[in-house]
């Protein structure tokens, strides 16, 4: 048989074939068993492939101490394993949408309940008979909301002031070597407008928090690291600012960490900023991805002449890293969003969603080689992993992890504005899907309720669980009187994490299938 034929005897799609070629893991093998997963669904139900369950382990505004609630629209999760079965596990809470909490009516009393449902939660949780539960009132259980003042980790004063007020919009992140969080601040706008490098307005607020509490925009769209244990946070100047989705860090062959960030918007950037230190992102030097020529662009107004007629300082440039990086030739991407590292090759995983208005309906996964394997090198080589649309089953890629043996777990993000016209018809809900290491298939796993998105996939230490945001059900209804969606069974929509676990789960996260 001819290697064509071969794929096509397997049942691989064109992309799928590929893979076998793009994977430096190529462990195929013709006897590998195919799994039939869920077909295209548009009930208002979450559903799970035979052979993996879900619970819920909390909901949006729920207590976990005295006057303390968790927040709403929950995303990225962090695990961090404290002695066996007991671990304390972050939540971002992206968003609010105020017609689910207290209504549109911009009072600062409906905004001041907005503000403590954002930002990020720490909740200690315990394993009992194989489930995970939160331990309500644990010492570790915090919330760090809009009202929460951190500090810039940066020399000068940024618009001002060394603290912001708040951290929002933080949509997914990652663990740091040093076992910190990265929670990122992505659609900051949303919250305050944004304006450029001259002060010129570029982006209206939506729920106008502004109207009642005067913080610069320049205070957000940052980077956030903090610590689990004890909840202090610093907010990242030198990673940039921009509509951060997320910060993946690894540390090089040289013993210095180099972070990865994208910035979720049509045509923006993918960045990386290399560190002096192996343990901090403080200090260190930030370059943009220019893909076409696979090469890093240093962001430095000191190596850079065109930075130099802008700007004055390197804080300036770190806070409109977006003009910057289109002035020195930065190459627009289709929304960059997750990003995840191979733990089998090393590679770095960028899920770019879509950008409609140049008909990319259905974004893709781009896989970066960095050049002799240093992810510290200036160049690196680029292609794409997997194409969202029909041949695949999947659109709009957004939230991702790999298991302990590679394979590649991802989240889709069609907008439930759009989900009922084309091209996004015959997607039907949102998704996670599975890529199977081994035999290259592309396997649904689980359909999301409607209008939600299945957001932080995250394992705990020892892959039996998988934990998930369950994201925005029921959420084009805007108003509360025709509510798409009463997910996970009350009379309104409500916002979860769970917790999936099941022999299937187990079968893939080990490499049996
Ligand atoms: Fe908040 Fe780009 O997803
Ligand atoms: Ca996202
Ligand atoms: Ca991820």
């Amino acid at each position: 048989m001819k290697r064509r034929e071969f794929l096509q005897f397997l049942g691989l799609s064109t992309v799928g074939a590929q893979l076998l070629n793009l994977n430096a893991c190529n462990t195929h093998t013709p006897s590998a068993k195919k799994i039939k997963g869920l077909s295209v669904s548009r009930l208002d139900r979450l559903e799970f492939i035979e052979g993996m369950h879900y619970e819920i382990l909390i909901k949006e505004r729920e207590l976990i101490a005295p006057k303390l609630e968790f927040g709403f629209n929950n995303d990225y999760i962090a695990f961090f394993p404290l002695e066996k079965d007991r671990a304390i596990l972050w939540v971002n809470h992206e968003y609010v949408d105020p017609y689910m909490i207290k209504g549109w009516e911009r009072t600062k009393e409906n905004i001041d309940v907005e503000r403590t449902l954002v930002g990020g939660s720490l909740l200690e949780i315990t394993r009992q008979k194989g489930q995970w539960k939160v331990i309500k009132n644990s010492k570790y259980n915090r919330r760090l909301d809009a009202n929460t003042p951190i500090p810039f980790e940066w020399k000068e004063k940024i618009e001002n002031s060394h603290i912001a007020i708040g951290t929002m919009a933080n949509c997914a992140g990652s663990i740091t070597p040093w076992g910190t969080i990265l929670t990122c601040e992505e659609n900051y706008d949303n919250y305050w407008g944004d304006r450029n490098f001259d002060k010129k307005p570029t982006d209206k607020s939506w729920v106008k928090w502004e109207r009642f509490y005067n913080h610069p925009p320049e205070h957000y769209g940052w980077v956030v690291e903090v610590n689990p244990m004890t909840g202090s946070a610093k907010k990242l100047v030198s990673l940039g600012r921009c509509a951060h989705e997320c910060a993946a860090t690894i540390v090089s062959k040289k013993g210095h960490a180099v972070s990865y960030t994208g910035d979720d918007k049509n045509d923006e950037h993918l960045y990386k900023f290399i560190s002096k230190r192996k343990d901090s992102l403080s200090e260190g030097e930030l370059f943009v991805a220019d893909i076409k020529n696979g090469k890093w662009i240093s962001l430095d107004i000191e190596k850079q002449p065109k930075l130099k007629e802008r700007f004055k300082t390197q804080t300036n440039v770190q806070i409109y890293v977006r003009e910057a990086a289109k002035m020195v030739g930065a190459t627009p991407l289709a929304r960059p969003e997750d990003i995840e590292f191979d733990p089998v090759s090393g590679n770095i995983f960028v899920a770019l969603t879509n950008n409609k208005p140049k008909l990319n309906f259905h974004g893709s996964i781009l896989k970066i080689t960095e050049d002799n394997g240093d992810y510290e090198s200036l160049t690196f080589k680029s292609e794409e992993f997997l194409a969202g649309g029909k041949e695949t089953g999947f659109s709009s890629p957004d939230n991702m992890i790999f298991d302990k043996v590679g394979n590649l777990w991802f989240t889709t993000d069609i907008a439930g504005w759009d989900k009922d016209k084309l091209p996004y018809k015959s997607f039907g809900n949102n998704s996670l899907f599975v890529f199977l290491r081994k035999s290259g298939e592309i396997i649904r796993v689980a359909n999301a309720p409607i209008d939600a998105e299945l957001t932080g996939p995250m394992f705990d230490s020892d892959y039996k669980t998988l934990f998930l945001s369950v994201q925005h059900p029921g959420e084009t209804a805007s108003t509360e009187k025709k509510y798409t969606s009463t997910w996970p069974g009350g009379s309104k929509p409500e916002n979860a994490v769970i917790t999936v676990t099941g022999p299937l789960l187990d079968k893939i996260v080990n490499g049996l299938v």
